[in-house]
C-alpha cells in the first residue's frame, strides 16, 4: 500500500482508508474489519464523535483498550461539530452545528477517551458551520495542537472560499478537505474544490468513493473495460480516483473484510488517459466538450 503525506507539513496516511461510519457492529466483526485493513496496509482509519449514534469510537476502543499495541500501527481521523438529538446526547433538540471553542475542545477530549488513545491524527470539523467564528476554531485548534492532543488539523464538506476563509485566522495548515468525490459525485473535478486543495499543496480525503455502493451494478457500463485491467468495479471505482493529480485519499466504507483487500488492491490499478475520460463520459452522459 502506497503511504503518502497529506501535506508538507501533514501527517502520513495509507492511500486508501478505512471509514468507520457503517461499522456499528460487534466488535469481534470491527476486530476483524481493523486487522483486515493493516494486513493490506490500510494504517488510516477515518471516524466521527456521531458514527453510530456516538457508538462506533467506543467499539473501536475498547479494541484498543484491549490490545493497546494495535495504536501504534495506525493513524486515527476523527470529527466534531455536529450534534442531534441523542439519548447520548440529551441537551440537543434540533440537529445543529457548535463550532465554539470550548465545543471543539470537549469533543476532542471526549474522542480521546472514548477511542482510549492520548492523541488523535487529524481532527475534522466535520461541516460548514454557519455560524463558525474562525477565532474561536483558531483558538481551540491551537490549544490542542499545543497539548499535543490533536497532532493534525483539516476540514470536512468546507466549500473552496470556507476553506481559505479558515486557512486565513490558523499559524499552521489546513491538511485536508474531506469532500464527496466519485464516479456519482464527480463535480468536484469542475467546481473548484479540487483545484483550491491543489492550490494550497493538500491532499483531498474522498468520502463515499463507491457513491455508498450505488454505483456497483451487474451491467454498470461505467465499469466495461474492468476486463482489460484484470479489475473488479469497486478498484476501477477507486482506480478512477487515484488517478487524479491533487493526490485523493479515498476513505472506504465497506464491512466486508474481502472487499478490505479488493479495494487495497486498487492502487496497483493505473487507468489510460482515454478510459478515464470514457468513464467521466459515461456518468456525465456527454462527452467533454
Ligand atoms: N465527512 C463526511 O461528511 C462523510 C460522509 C459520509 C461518509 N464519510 C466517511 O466515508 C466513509 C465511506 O463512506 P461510504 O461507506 O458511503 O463509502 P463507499 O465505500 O462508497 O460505500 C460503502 C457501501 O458500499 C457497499 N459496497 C461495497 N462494495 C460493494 C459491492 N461489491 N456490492 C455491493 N455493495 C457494496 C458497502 O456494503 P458492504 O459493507 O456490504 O461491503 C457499503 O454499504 C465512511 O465510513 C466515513 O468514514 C464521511
Amino acid at each position: 500500500m502506497q503511504r503518502k503525506q497529506l501535506h508538507a507539513n501533514g501527517p502520513v496516511f495509507s492511500r486508501i482508508i478505512s471509514g468507520a461510519w457503517r461499522w456499528n457492529l460487534p466488535e469481534t466483526t470491527v476486530h476483524a474489519l481493523i486487522e483486515s485493513s493493516l494486513a493490506c496496509g490500510i494504517t488510516t482509519f477515518d471516524h466521527a464523535d456521531i458514527y453510530g449514534d456516538h457508538n462506533n469510537e467506543a467499539i473501536f476502543g475498547n479494541i484498543l483498550r484491549k490490545d493497546p499495541s494495535l495504536r501504534r500501527k495506525m493513524e486515527l481521523v476523527t470529527k466534531c461539530g455536529i450534534k442531534f438529538p441523542s439519548a447520548h446526547r440529551p441537551a440537543s433538540w434540533v440537529k445543529h452545528y457548535d463550532t465554539s471553542k470550548e465545543h471543539i475542545r470537549w469533543s476532542a477530549e471526549n474522542s480521546l477517551k472514548t477511542l482510549a488513545t492520548d492523541y488523535i491524527d487529524l481532527l475534522l470539523i466535520h461541516r460548514p458551520d454557519p455560524l463558525l467564528n474562525p477565532e474561536e476554531v483558531a483558538g481551540a485548534f491551537t490549544a490542542l495542537k499545543q497539548s499535543g492532543k490533536v497532532l493534525h488539523f483539516g476540514v470536512s464538506n468546507f466549500t473552496p472560499a470556507q476553506f481559505e476563509m479558515l486557512q486565513s485566522y490558523l499559524s499552521f495548515p489546513l491538511v485536508t478537505n474531506q469532500i464527496e468525490i466519485s464516479l456519482a459525485t464527480h463535480a468536484p473535478m469542475f467546481d473548484g474544490s479540487l483545484d483550491i486543495l491543489m492550490k494550497h499543496r493538500v491532499a483531498p480525503m474522498a468520502w463515499s468513493p463507491l457513491g455508498g455502493g450505488k454505483l456497483l451494478k451487474d451491467d454498470a457500463a461505467v465499469f466495461s473495460k474492468a476486463g482489460k485491467y484484470a479489475a473488479t468495479q469497486t478498484q476501477m471505482a477507486l482506480a478512477w480516483l487515484l488517478k487524479h493529480p491533487s493526490g485523493i485519499f479515498p476513505v472506504i466504507g465497506t464491512t466486508k473484510p474481502d472487499r478490505i483487500r479488493e479495494s487495497a488492491d486498487a492502487i496497483n490499478i493505473q487507468l489510460d488517459l482515454q478510459d478515464w475520460f470514457e468513464m467521466l463520459k459515461i456518468v456525465q452522459g456527454k462527452e467533454m466538450p
